[in-house]
């Protein structure tokens, strides 16, 4: 018997596709929540190193006063990258694939891959490798995965398109690629599937006192799988 091969597709040309319209899959009451969420969990402070930078949320939203000399968006989509330069035409955003990551002898202070871009990664470990590589000694990093909860979140672009390439972390596999990768001090959390009802009642400055780490909530309930760590 002959099977049948599932064609998968690259992540990044699936966003190529949508990006004209990434931005109004994220417009609801839980999106601004989840935003601010990030930004209290963001490594503060100097120069920024945006991975998988999509549309532009961090300068749009999550950090509006960065500077254009502290901050480099890359992404592997040229449609995403359109509308982040669109949107902030202040800013340098560069055409880079994370698993070849290479932005020559510069080298940032902190360094984010949010809301599970990781995921869409073919090589993680040489990823998180050349991301260490442009991160000064000490300088922090945040990087997010998509955890098995994630199939069940409402509102994923690309919710209709599971042929796209993803994989779906537990904690232990994340903290094990980033102690391989050289970082240090490496923490992990789960991002805790609440329900959208409850989040979107809560006033959205209190959203950050209900995801608290949770390290007792199983990883196939997790939306992400968050990493710390330092370079
Ligand atoms: C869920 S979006 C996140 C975008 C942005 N970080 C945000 O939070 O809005 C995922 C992004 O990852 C990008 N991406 C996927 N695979 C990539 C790769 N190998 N290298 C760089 N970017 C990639 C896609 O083009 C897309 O813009």
């Amino acid at each position: 018997m002959q099977l049948k091969q599932r064609e998968i597709f690259d992540p990044a040309d699936a966003y190529d596709a949508i990006a004209g319209r990434y931005d109004d899959f994220y417009r609801r009451r839980i999106d601004r929540a989840e935003n601010r969420f990030v930004h209290y969990l963001m490594p503060s402070g100097g120069s920024l190193l945006d991975l998988a930078c999509g549309t532009g949320l961090v300068p749009r939203e999550i950090e509006p006063l960065v500077e254009p000399r502290n901050y480099l968006g890359v992404d592997a989509s040229a449609g995403m990258i359109e509308q982040a330069r669109r949107h902030r035409p202040d800013l340098e955003f560069d055409y880079q694939d994370i698993d070849f990551l290479d932005v020559g002898s510069r080298l940032f202070d902190r360094a984010v891959l949010l809301f599970g871009a990781f995921s869409y990664l073919r090589k993680p470990l040489g990823a998180l490798r050349r991301i260490r590589r442009h991160v000064v000694e000490n300088g922090e990093v945040l990087i997010m995965a998509y955890g098995e909860g994630h199939v069940a979140k409402p509102g994923y672009c690309l919710a209709n398109h599971p042929e796209v390439y993803r994989h779906y972390y537990t904690r232990n596999e994340l903290r094990l690629f980033m102690f391989n990768a050289g970082f240090k001090d490496v923490r992990t959390f789960g991002w805790r599937r609440w329900p959208d009802e409850t989040m979107t009642r809560l006033p959205v400055p209190l959203v950050p006192a209900l995801w608290v780490e949770h390290q007792l909530v199983r990883d196939d309930d997790c939306y992400f799988i968050v990493a710390r760590g330092r370079a």
